[in-house]
């Protein structure tokens, strides 16, 4: 296997057998987490499938069974836009599954007008950070349980949009997406980073890690929508430097769940231009997600938000 700076192209061919293994995926049902429960299940892991929608979620799991006949793929109803679905979610799971070894937190939303989640935060930020940061500490127990755990959080380059603002986090001083998204996918790699540390700090062999996919043509990915996606396939032949399949996209979180070369607190992404499309490495992100004076503030702020202490 090429290590993380290997010349050799990364691919799904590496994804070694995983049967035995216990994965899970928040938004499995589509674009990323659907590619990335694809190869999981393929490889014989047991994957538990996190959608907010039972009856996509259905759908994508008989695709999921189509391909792969012997895969063993479970649903969870999981609405990130509400922390008592986050709660009720991770307590279903731990008590079906005492020991998980992967856990990608891949559902996200993006760049959407300003609203707010069920529980009052910026979407954005509820969605795709407070939701997973929750869903993670009640899962942990899970997670520290298996040999080898390993968290893998889905970033962005849309992180470097990002401003963590403690003292207007509902975004009364203006909102404009991108700003409400890049602020989210900056906690997501803030949260990744400090919970390596905390997880290394305490010994634990559970790892946390991020990873992202570049320019992926998927729902969420505003490369057209529905029309270009049955396209999906063709992009892959055809030169394109910022938009690759959703396949593709997916190669980073893989490779950071399962590479044996991965660290905790790596981040992985395509190594093309302005890491948009190509093979999966590890790549940078900017200064400000690897602030720990920050880092250390969001944790106790999404703690309080929260109301979900992690056992660290
Ligand atoms: N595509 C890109 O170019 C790109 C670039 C950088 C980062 N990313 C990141 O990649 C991740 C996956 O996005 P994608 O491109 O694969 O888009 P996608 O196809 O739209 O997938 C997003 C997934 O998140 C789920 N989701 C949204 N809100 C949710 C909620 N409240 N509760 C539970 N699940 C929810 C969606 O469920 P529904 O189907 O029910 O809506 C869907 O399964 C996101 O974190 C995104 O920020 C994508």
């Amino acid at each position: 296997m090429a290590g993380s700076s290997g010349r050799r192209r990364w691919t799904a061919a590496e994804v070694p057998d995983l049967r035995g293994k216990t994965a899970v995926v928040t938004g499995a049902n589509s674009g990323i987490g659907f590619e990335t429960t694809r190869v999981l299940a393929d490889r014989g892991a047991t994957v538990i499938m996190a959608c907010r929608n039972p009856v996509k979620a259905e759908a994508a799991r008989t695709r999921v069974l189509a391909e792969s006949p012997e895969a063993d793929v479970h649903l969870l109803e999981l609405d990130l836009n509400s922390l008592a679905s986050a709660r009720k979610a991770a307590d279903a799971l731990v008590t079906e599954r005492p020991t998980i070894d992967i856990a990608i937190n891949n559902a996200g939303v993006i760049m959407l007008p300003h609203g707010q989640t069920e529980d009052g935060f910026e979407q954005h930020f509820g969605v795709n950070h407070l939701a997973h940061f929750a869903f993670t500490g009640l899962i942990l127990p899970a997670v520290l349980a298996s040999s080898a755990g390993r968290i893998v959080t889905v970033g962005s380059n849309g992180h470097r949009m990002g401003r963590l603002d403690f003292d207007d986090l509902p975004f009364e001083q203006g909102y404009k997406p991108l700003r409400g998204y890049g602020r989210s996918k900056l906690a997501n790699l803030m949260f990744a980073y400090e919970l390596h540390r905390r997880l290394a700090a305490a010994g634990a062999s559970a790892i946390s890690l991020a990873a992202h996919p570049g320019g992926a043509n998927t729902d969420a990915g505003g490369f057209g929508g529905d029309s270009m996606k049955r396209w999906s396939a063709l992009m892959d032949h055809i030169p394109n430097p910022i938009v690759h399949s959703a396949h593709k996209g997916a190669l980073p979180l893989l490779r950071a769940a399962v590479d044996p070369a991965a660290k905790g607190g790596d981040y992985y992404g395509p190594r093309g231009l302005l890491t948009m499309t190509g093979p999966p490495v590890v790549v940078k992100s900017n200064a400000r997600s690897r602030d720990t004076d920050s880092a250390r503030r969001l944790w106790e702020v999404s703690e309080d938000l929260t109301g979900v202490t992690f056992p660290l």
